[in-house]
């Protein structure tokens, strides 16, 4: 690709065919949307008038009635979605969903009229199954509207559309109960929400009907969901579904073909692969994980009604917390994936999971509910990360996801059914203290009872999942805040400890176009003319195989390298330069200048590429042996410059997009700030000679034996610089 400095950073090196481009998809992930509100509305108005209805004022019938809504609105989707597949699957498609959400739209309309606790049930009961089928034909339309390139990104998109509707129908509900309340004045009565509930499932049935377009083309015939209570049983050999394996990029091909070979079918967790002690206890940790996050979940919502009632709200009360509580998970989701990316994932996951377990304490102790709702959000910030960073931990993402969405469904059943009677059974105590009082509330003590039991379960699964092990926690979490991977003292003094007093080595590390080639020349031939014995090199490729792997790595023919496979071979042509060129080189006391080494992988491979730098860092580190460099100089430009500056056709990795430089840029600027003794940062848009000023006063400061200032015209008889 030729660029000038006009060109402007606006490639893409695989440009994707964006799914929201596609009408068809379009349609069906706005009926989704429309949906998916219905379905999240009816759970607070369902149970807020299931709440109001039981006709005794006693906690445990209220909270009974609740409990028996939320039950009956997950167990559709645990024990009949094979069935609703099925049935669908025979079925036409459009049809369905559209007598489905018919359906709906009556129940839920029928709820406030019959005015009835044992119907509001069933109408939780009917709303969930009918709701099955959407999940089914979502699935099984997918690869037939989206080209393979853009399913996976369609596939998030519908999950959105789905999962993301949660949160504003918290806020709507919040907002309904207000109108219902300022209008009508009727604090808690639920019939508003659930009207406007049954209009979104007819509004859902309508856009559906009209889509024609989406089903038109349907003819493949689609996999049948999986069954969550078999993935349960199965745990962690999970089997590969032949008909998701079809729909879903071969993702589970590789699982056969890992079967073939005696594996068991599947290895949920990356870098676990054979299975045995440490495999088992990372899925073991996985699952405790995902219950802790669920248990946490639902039993915020379990209690969420009585508690927000406790605490002197009404419905609007329990709106906010529930929405709360849905906008934090949501954000945590988000975030999850981005936070703290030089820190390990799975100790992230454990510490997260604990997280919000300890958050219920002050939820169920403080008595103010507007406190009460953001100490929601930050329990369900703390989950959503969890539930991000859990997904995506093992390499068969769709397959965990699927598993550990058993998992949670299955808690929060249990929640459900266990923890409102619960409350009711403790029942409100007021407690003297010396004159003070302090009411104690059924939801809250319930509340603590399950922080009690999940809190000691997060540390299980933390000491499960601690890929770190022997590392401590404090100094690693520090580190990663600033952004760098801590390293054990112990591990940083191995290697160069044997040669240090020998040579110097001195990277140059930056992005493309700051010039580093440049500098680290001209730094090169001034140490030459100082009479040092100089290694010049650079990476990838200063090796004979390391300029095999160059052209693998560099080739823009290579498609479709995966990020692992692409930091390893980087990680090779390192380990073969060090072993083969800058060891030798130092241990006879030469000075090194390298054009790139460490930091390149941990900036590209691992900021660029959003892989776990800290796992980058730790095969790099074997790989080198625990050679650090004495200096590392950091040539910083603007990306837009650097890109510009770029003039040749466009290797594999110059070729990404301008946001993946920037990632670098920022990666590199991290991790110099991290350690400013060992980094000199330069500010690369200056002239030439002015950089290289500054990078030789640098240098001076770090070289064996002094360059006394004034000497720079002392041109030496030693050996010349020598160019790998
Ligand atoms: P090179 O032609 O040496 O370019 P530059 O002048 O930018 O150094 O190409 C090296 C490319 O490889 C560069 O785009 C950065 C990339 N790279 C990594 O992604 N990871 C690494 O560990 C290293 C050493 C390089």
């Amino acid at each position: 690709m030729n660029r000038t400095g006009t060109t402007g950073p606006s490639r893409s090196a695989e440009p994707r065919p964006a799914a929201s481009a596609i009408g068809p998809f379009r349609r069906l992930r706005a009926a989704v949307s429309l949906s998916s509100l219905g379905f999240w509305l009816s759970l607070p108005a369902l149970t807020a008038l299931a709440g109001t209805l039981t006709r005794d004022e006693h906690l445990s019938s209220r909270a009974q009635a609740i409990a028996g809504v939320l039950v009956l609105l997950v167990l559709p989707a645990l024990l009949l979605a094979p069935v609703a597949g099925a049935v669908t699957s025979r079925l036409d498609r459009r049809i369905t969903l559209v007598a489905a959400d018919v359906l709906r739209f009556a129940v839920v309309v029928s709820v406030p009229l019959v005015d009835a606790v044992p119907w509001t049930m069933a109408a939780a009961f009917l709303v969930a199954f009918a709701s099955l089928p959407w999940i089914f034909v979502v699935d099984a339309s997918l690869p037939v509207l989206v080209p393979e390139e853009g399913r996976e990104e369609a596939r998030r998109s519908m999950l959105r559309a789905g999962y993301g509707m949660a949160p504003v129908a918290a806020v709507v509900f919040a907002v309904l109960a207000l109108i219902a309340d300022a209008a009508f004045g009727v604090a808690e009565r639920a019939d508003l929400p659930l009207y406007v509930t049954a209009v979104l499932f007819l509004a859902a049935a309508a856009t559906t009907f009209t889509a024609s377009e989406v089903f038109s083309s349907a003819t493949t015939t689609p996999p049948p969901s999986p069954s969550p209570l078999k993935l349960l049983f199965q745990g962690q050999r999970l089997q590969s579904h032949p008909a998701q394996g079809q729909a879903r990029n071969g993702q589970s091909q590789r699982g056969r073909r890992g079967a073939k070979r005696g594996h068991p079918e599947g290895t949920p967790v990356a870098g676990a692969h054979a299975a045995g002690p440490a495999h088992d206890d990372a899925v073991r940790g996985l699952t405790l994980a995902a219950t802790v996050v669920a248990l946490v979940v639902a039993a915020l919502i379990a209690v969420a009604r009585l508690h927000a009632r406790n605490l002197g709200g009404g419905d609007a009360g329990y709106g906010s917390l529930l929405a709360g509580l849905a906008t934090g998970l949501a954000f945590g989701l988000f975030l999850g994936p981005r936070m703290l990316e030089p820190f390990s994932r799975r100790r992230l996951l454990g510490l997260t999971a604990i997280a919000a377990a300890l958050a219920l304490v002050p939820i169920a102790l403080v008595q103010n509910l507007v406190v009460v709702v953001f100490l929601a959000a930050f329990a369900g910030m703390a989950a959503g990360v969890a539930w991000a960073l859990g997904t995506r931990l093992p390499d068969d993402v769709l397959r965990a996801f699927a598993y550990l969405r058993a998992v949670a469904l299955l808690t929060a059943l249990v929640v459900f059914a266990a923890v409102p009677p619960l409350a009711g059974l403790i029942g409100d105590h007021r407690l003297e203290l010396g004159g003070a009082t302090y009411d104690a509330s059924g939801t809250g003590l319930a509340l603590l009872i399950v922080a009690v039991l999940s809190a000691p379960a997060g540390v299980v699964a933390y000491r499960r999942l601690d890929d770190r092990r022997g590392i401590p926690l404090r100094p690693d979490l520090a580190a990663a805040l600033r952004g760098y991977v801590y390293t054990p003292p112990e591990e940083a003094a191995q290697g160069p400890a044997v040669i240090r007093d020998r040579g110097v080595f001195i990277a140059f590390e930056g992005g493309e176009g700051a010039g580093k080639t440049t500098q680290a020349r001209l730094a090169a031939i001034w140490l030459r003319d100082h009479g040092y014995d100089v290694v010049s090199t650079h990476e990838p490729g200063a090796t004979k195989i390391g300029m095999r792997l160059r052209a693998m790595l560099l080739d823009k023919e290579t498609t479709g390298l995966s990020a692992r496979a692409e930091t390893l071979l980087y990680a090779a042509d390192r380990a073969d330069h060090v072993a083969n060129v800058i060891r030798p080189a130092l241990e006879r006391g030469a000075i090194v200048v390298s054009d790139r080494y460490v930091d390149s992988s941990l900036a590209y491979q691992g900021f660029g590429r959003r892989q776990e730098v800290s796992a980058i860092a730790r095969v790099n580190a074997w790989a080198i042996g625990g050679l650090v460099p004495d200096l590392t100089i950091l040539l910083e430009v603007p990306t837009e410059t650097g890109l510009g500056r770029l003039a040749s056709p466009a290797d594999r990795i110059e070729g990404e997009s301008y946001e993946f430089h920037e990632r670098v840029r920022e990666g590199f600027r991290a991790l110099a700030e991290a350690d400013p003794d060992r980094y000199l940062i330069v500010d690369a848009s200056r002239p030439q000679a002015e950089i290289a000023r500054e990078i030789q006063y640098r240098i001076r400061e770090i070289l064996p034996d002094p360059v006394p200032a004034g000497t720079e015209d002392v041109t030496s008889t030693f050996p010349a610089i020598t160019d790998v």
